[in-house]
């Protein structure tokens, strides 16, 4: 490769994002109806153990990052009764979703440069979200600058927690078996090519071990919750 095509051609990072939007531009109206029946609807069981995990903290200003059609901001409307709720999203046909389903205040913007002051928010909260970023020292600086002190990230996410015993299960469930699901429930919605976006965000993602250490180098204290035997994670940070 030349130095001048090597310059001229998209870092992968760069072409995982663009590639990231145009699937869930093409998802927005399937995503969620997907994703029940996908995971036989323990997605939703996830989303309400998430919000209700974090009950006794009583935030008043949540975020929510990635917040799609508004399917885990919702259950945080429910529990928590927040003052404020705001949803960022990178996806506009996802925020118009939101819009139509939910009160809930949108945000077009990037998880990685947040339109936000700082210091504005008690808890910020992503549901299968963090795959996604694609610089996650960058992502969890910015949760770190728009959460004041002692506030809360948390992140629902498919289980990658390398300590579990079934870890092996849950790599090969996530990319092999949800790589030949996708198709079957993907083609029919026809959105065959975007389901494969699943197994390749898994793979790229970093485990529990080593989001636990991105953490705390950008100013959190970390621990991480397992549910349906490992299946599902909840990865949660406090700003020190
Ligand atoms: C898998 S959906 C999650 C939707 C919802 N939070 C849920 O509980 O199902 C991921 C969402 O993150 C958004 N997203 C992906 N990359 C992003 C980024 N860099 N900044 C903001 N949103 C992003 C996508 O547009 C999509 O709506």
């Amino acid at each position: 490769m030349t130095q001048e095509s090597s310059s001229t051609q998209a870092k992968p990072s760069k072409l995982y994002k663009t590639g990231v939007i145009q699937s869930f531009v093409r998802l927005a109206k399937t995503y969620e109806m997907a994703n029940h029946i996908m995971s036989f609807w323990t997605d939703e069981i996830a989303r309400y153990k998430t919000a209700r995990l974090v009950e006794k903290k009583k935030p008043r200003a949540i975020l929510d990052i990635g917040i799609g059609p508004g399917t885990l901001a919702r259950k945080f409307l429910k529990y928590h009764k927040p003052t404020i709720l705001v949803g960022v999203d990178i996806t506009i046909e996802m925020l118009k979703k939101t819009a139509k389903e939910t009160e809930i205040q949108g945000i077009i913007g990037d998880a990685e440069k947040l339109p936000i002051r700082g210091g504005a928010f008690d808890l910020i909260s992503s549901g299968f979200f963090l795959r996604h970023y694609t610089n996650y020292i960058k992502g969890y600086r910015e949760r770190s600058r728009v959460l004041r002190i002692g506030g809360i990230s948390i992140d629902l996410e498919l289980g990658k927690h390398d300590r579990h015993f079934l870890f092996p299960i849950h790599k090969w469930y996530f990319t092999r078996a949800m790589h030949i699901f996708g198709s079957v429930v993907g083609i029919p919605l026809g959105s065959g090519k975007e389901f494969k976006l699943l197994p390749l965000s898994y793979t790229r993602s970093p485990s529990s071990s080593q989001l636990e250490k991105i953490l705390s180098r950008t100013g959190f204290d970390a621990t991480t919750r397992v549910f349906f035997l490992g299946f599902y994670m909840i990865v949660i940070g406090k700003k020190q």
